[in-house]
């Protein structure tokens, strides 16, 4: 039978952050809340030469190849935090990254869900044309508001997956759960540039949504929790997936919970340096995970919750292919976490304070103190001004 799932992964993230400790100074808040109760070190901090255009484009500039950019007939960007309300964020990133003409480029809309749903995509249009590679791209930039208490869930960064047949990493398995019910947990209304929470009411749905949708998994396909060597969870921030986790733990033996709550760690690391970045927090997850363990082996199969508020979950499975390992980019991405300077929290304000135009006024953008290879420019004649320094493709 034909295995369709991911064969490269490619994760960005943007070269500032601020210091959670800080910044829970800042706000007279104990930092052991953010740093445990919340669970994050690290934010990210995109300066406004990156948008969700050109974070997906940095995560997907470097993994692809001649022959991947000559098979990719289909691209999907799964983002809330879009540029664009008609045009796909997607339409961008196939001019910057220079990809085959003859391709498909969308937009994927449900709050944290939408590369899972870009990703069950790929797997049917692969099942139809196995010579096809499809990119699957989730980036976004997560906004609350300064002070508020959402923002200490903020952050920013792409992860850009390559789905294709006989895929190096994970081979995704068919049986998966999905459940949709209208519930107003988290929302951005079209006028909003920051989202609306209730937190508490996020929170609950979420952990009842893994709840309800594990135990339908379970009774469709008679799968308990020893059959798992791992479970990645959405992360708006590291302590909710160990909250969803924790609540169907006991079903397992003690080793069984052991190699569980190991896993997970690792699968939070990076999400802990980062901070939330909705639709690729995931598989930032799953990233984390594989650079970071010695102990998974092929074969062994791991579990994928996705979250997205308003809201949407799915639970669905991937098997580990045989030397998965020499086909992730560890060094490149332990060096993007090296190379980022950290930003004083005054600094952080004035960055997240800093707006493009909404007047059809023209800015121009210094690019230049901004490492990433493809930035915004500036904006002329209400169109965005993109640049892929590498390749020179402007626009
Ligand atoms: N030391 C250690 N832990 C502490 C602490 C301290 N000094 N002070 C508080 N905590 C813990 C709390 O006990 C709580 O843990 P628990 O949830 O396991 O009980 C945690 O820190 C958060 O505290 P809480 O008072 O609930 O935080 P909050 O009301 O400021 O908001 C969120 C937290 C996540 C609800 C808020 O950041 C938010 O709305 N985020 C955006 C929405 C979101 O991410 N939703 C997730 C589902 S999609």
């Amino acid at each position: 039978m034909l295995k369709i799932g991911i064969d490269k992964i490619g994760f960005y993230a943007p070269h500032l952050y601020v210091d959670m400790t800080k910044l829970a100074d800042s706000r007279n808040v104990d930092p052991d809340k953010f740093t445990i109760g919340i669970g994050q070190e690290k934010m990210a901090v995109p300066p406004v030469t990156q948008d969700a255009v050109t974070l997906a484009a940095n995560a997907a500039v470097d993994i692809l190849d001649d022959n991947d950019k000559e098979a990719i007939d289909f691209v999907i960007f799964g983002t809330e935090t879009g540029v664009d309300s008609s045009k796909s964020a997607a339409v961008y990133v196939h001019e910057l990254l220079g990809l085959n003409p003859y391709a498909r480029a969308i937009e994927v809309k449900q709050a944290c869900y939408g590369a899972t749903a870009g990703i069950q995509m790929a797997k049917g249009h692969i099942a139809m044309n196995p010579d096809s590679k499809v990119l699957v791209l989730g980036s976004d930039i997560a906004r609350y508001g300064l002070s508020t208490s959402g923002e200490a869930t903020q952050g920013a960064g792409a992860v850009a997956l390559l789905i294709s047949a006989e895929p190096h990493i994970m081979a995704l398995e068919d049986e998966s759960v999905y459940f949709t019910t209208d519930v107003m947990d988290f929302w951005r209304p079209v006028y909003s540039d920051k989202a609306f929470a209730d937190g508490k009411l996020s929170n609950e749905q979420y952990i009842a949504f893994f709840t309800r949708i594990w135990e339908q998994y379970k009774a469709k396909t008679g799968m308990e929790l020893s059959d798992f060597v791992a479970i990645c969870y959405h992360l708006p921030y590291t302590k909710m997936g160990y909250k969803a986790l924790k609540n169907v733990l006991e079903e397992g033996t003690e080793d069984v919970q052991e190699r569980l709550l190991a896993n997970y760690k690792l699968s939070t690391d990076y999400n802990r340096n980062v901070g939330n970045i909705y639709t690729g927090s995931l598989y930032l997850s799953l990233l984390s995970l594989l650079e970071q363990t010695e102990e998974l082996k092929p074969g062994a199969r791991i579990g994928m919750f996705s979250y997205g508020s308003g809201a949407v979950g799915e639970f669905f499975t991937g098997i580990l292919q045989p030397n998965f390992q020499d086909y992730l980019n560890i060094d490149r991405h332990h060096g993007l976490f090296a190379s980022r300077s950290e930003v004083t929290v005054p600094e952080y304000e004035a960055i997240f304070e800093e707006a493009l135009p909404t007047d059809g006024s023209t800015v121009e953008l210094d690019i230049d103190n901004d490492p990433a290879k493809i930035c915004l420019a500036g904006i002329a004649d209400d169109k965005r001004q993109y640049v892929n320094k590498v390749s020179r493709v402007a626009y």
